[in-house]
Formats: structure tokens, C-alpha cells, sequence
């Protein structure tokens, strides 16, 4: 999602989609809250994009590879599990990006001739321009309505497209990205758009060896450091601010208890940093909290999808059992 800093004055800033985000406010109220933190949803400037692209082919960061080998080794089976009932259905991604993964489920459905239509959902109008151009392409059979815009607003559009069932991919382990109450919200969401019989395929990163899953978000490279302070530097270029970006440091930490892995920035020194008209004052060693990415036992995930109004169908794995794909009911 590209943003310009238009009028600080509004404290708010518009997305492509013309959208108001509020860029502004939410970075002055998270870094005057106690303690400090930055929402990781304004990780994804271009250059965040394509740190995170970076990330992606670290050794260290399996998540990508783990579900790819599900959607690629897979494909027959998660068309099973998503085709139970054998009529024809709309498939609706959340998030969609590049749809790398979901090209191989797509692939399959037209090998094996299945009614569906793909409805890509993203907040980027620049990712659904090229989804409905490209994978056409590739896919000259595919029917497909790419729709640019926020999730549950395009969702409603989704769902009203036509009285299929519907099926929503949400992929990559996004649903990490949130607290787990929040994720329960956004699931209970999730589960109010859609009807009885509707399914959703989620992508869930489980709990394992805690030192693979501290490397993953650690990486030897630094990538995932540069991913964090990239978040400073879009504050100095799009708000106005002066971070010192070689005074703060990354710091991450895994939780094996709750499965929460945590980001931070750490300020390395006592300073005041300019924020539009507004300063921040950051005493040394203090942190920022960054981002979660909560790592689930199935214990938690049946948690999830029961106080979600969702009942579990189906769950596949990648050969060494790090990922899963789930796939809920809404019952
Ligand atoms: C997008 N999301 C699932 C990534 C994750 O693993 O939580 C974002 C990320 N943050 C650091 N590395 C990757």
C-alpha cells in the first residue's frame, strides 16, 4: 500500500485507493502510550515491500516455503477438502499479492474442471491491476473479479457477487499479525459475512523448536532489522520526523508458552526525536513494541475457530509439520 503525506495538519494521510489513513495520529499515540509501540501494518511502504520480499527468501524464514510446499505437493487434496460438496463456488482471497501460492490451486481447479471464480481481495490497487491482467494469461480459463479495497468492505462486495458458496483463502500466516483476542475479532468478522456452509482455508504458523522459529524473525542477514527500522524512515520521509536510524537497535524474542514472537526497537540512547510539531522523548534502552507473530498450537487454533463460530473440516501439513493450512466450516 503506497501512502503520500499530504496534510499533516489533518493528521491524516490517503492511500491509493483514496482512502484516509491515519498515519499521523496512530504514530504520535502509539509512541506517547507507555509502553511505546508502532502498528506493523505501516511496515509496507515500497521499501517495506521489498525488504519483505527480502525476507522472504531468507534461509532462515521457512513460513513461505513451508506453505508452498503445501499449495505445490498438496493441490489434489486441498481442491478435495474446498470442493466437498462438488457444486460450484466463489473463491475469495483475502490479501492476495502476487497469488503465487494460491496460482497452484487455481491451476487445479481448471485441470479438474471446476465451476468457481477467483475474487482477489487487496488494499493495493496496483496488486489487482496486475492479478486481473496477468493470470489470465497463465490461466486463459479462469474467470476472475478482482476487487482493490479494504477486507471486509470488499468482502460484503464478495459475497454479493453471486449466491454461490463461498470460500475465503487467507493465507500466510496474516492472522499471526494479531493478538489473538484481535484475531478472534477478525475471525467473528469473518464469520458474519459468510453463511452456513461457507468454508475459510487459513494459513497458521505452529509452535516448534523455539530457536527455529527466533532465527526466522532474527535473521543472520539483518534483513528482518532493516524490515523494523524501515518503519522509522518512512515516519522521517512521510511525517516529518528525524530519527536517528543508527540509534535504535532490533531486538526479537519467542514466548514457547503463549507462542508469541515479538519484535522491538530498542533506543540506544536517551533522545529526543521531531514528529511533525510533536516531540518524542525515548530514555536509552527503551523499547518500541513492533509487531507479533503469533506461533499456534492446535489447541489454540480449535480455541479460535470455536469462539469464531467455525467448526474444523480439514488440516493439511508441510513434510516436517511446521505450517498449516486449515480449513474451517462456518457453522
Ligand atoms: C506478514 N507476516 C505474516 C510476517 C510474519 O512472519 O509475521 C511479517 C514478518 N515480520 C518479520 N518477518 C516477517
Amino acid at each position: 500500500m503506497n501512502t503520500k503525506f499530504s496534510d499533516l495538519s489533518s493528521n491524516s494521510i490517503e492511500t491509493t485507493n483514496g482512502k484516509t489513513d491515519f498515519f499521523y495520529e496512530d504514530v504520535i499515540h502509539g509512541l506517547q502510550a507507555n509502553p511505546k509501540r508502532l502498528d506493523s501494518k505501516y511496515f509496507y511502504d515500497a521499501a517495506g515491500d521489498k525488504l519483505f520480499r527480502e525476507i522472504m527468501n531468507c534461509p532462515e524464514y521457512y513460513l513461505t516455503n513451508a506453505e508452498l510446499e503445501i499449495f505445490s505437493e498438496k493441490t489434489a487434496e486441498l481442491v478435495a477438502a474446498i470442493n466437498s460438496h462438488g457444486a460450484g463456488f466463489d473463491l475469495i482471497e483475502l490479501g492476495a499479492g502476487d497469488a503465487m501460492k494460491s496460482t497452484y490451486l487455481l491451476n487445479e481447479l481448471l485441470k479438474q474442471q471446476i465451476d468457481f471464480r477467483y475474487v482477489p481481495i487487496d488494499i493495493s490497487a496496483n496488486v489487482i491491476k496486475n492479478l486481473n491482467h496477468n493470470l489470465p494469461q497463465v490461466l486463459p480459463k479462469l474467470k476472475i473479479t478482482g476487487l482493490n479495497g479494504e477486507y471486509f468492505e470488499m468482502l460484503a462486495q464478495a459475497t454479493s457477487l453471486s449466491n454461490k458458496r463461498k470460500v475465503v483463502l487467507f493465507l500466510g500466516s496474516n492472522i499471526g499479525n494479531m493478538p489473538i483476542h484481535e484475531a478472534t475479532e477478525f475471525c467473528k468478522n469473518l464469520r458474519n459475512h459468510l453463511s452456513e456452509g461457507d468454508y475459510v482455508l487459513v494459513g497458521m504458523d505452529l509452535k516448534k523448536n523455539p530457536k527455529t522459529i527466533l532465527s526466522a524473525y532474527n535473521d543472520r542477514g539483518g534483513i528482518t532489522k532493516r524490515f523494523n527500522l524501515n518503519l522509522l524512515e518512512r515516519i522521517n520521509n512521510e511525517l516529518n520526523a528525524d530519527f536517528l536510524i543508527s540509534q535504535f537497535d532490533h531486538y526479537a524474542t519467542y514466548d514457547p508458552e503463549s507462542g508469541a514472537c515479538k519484535s522491538y526497537l530498542i533506543s540506544l540512547e536517551d533522545q529526543t526525536v521531531q514528529i511533525g510539531e510533536k516531540q518524542v522523548h525515548f530514555a536509552k534502552n527503551e523499547h518500541i513494541f513492533m509487531e507479533i507473530s503469533q506461533k499456534f498450537s492446535f489447541g489454540q487454533i480449535e480455541e479460535l475457530a470455536r469462539n469464531s463460530g467455525f467448526k474444523l473440516m480439514n488440516q493439511l501439513f508441510d513434510s516436517k509439520k511446521w505450517f498449516t493450512d486449515v480449513i474451517w466450516s462456518a457453522g
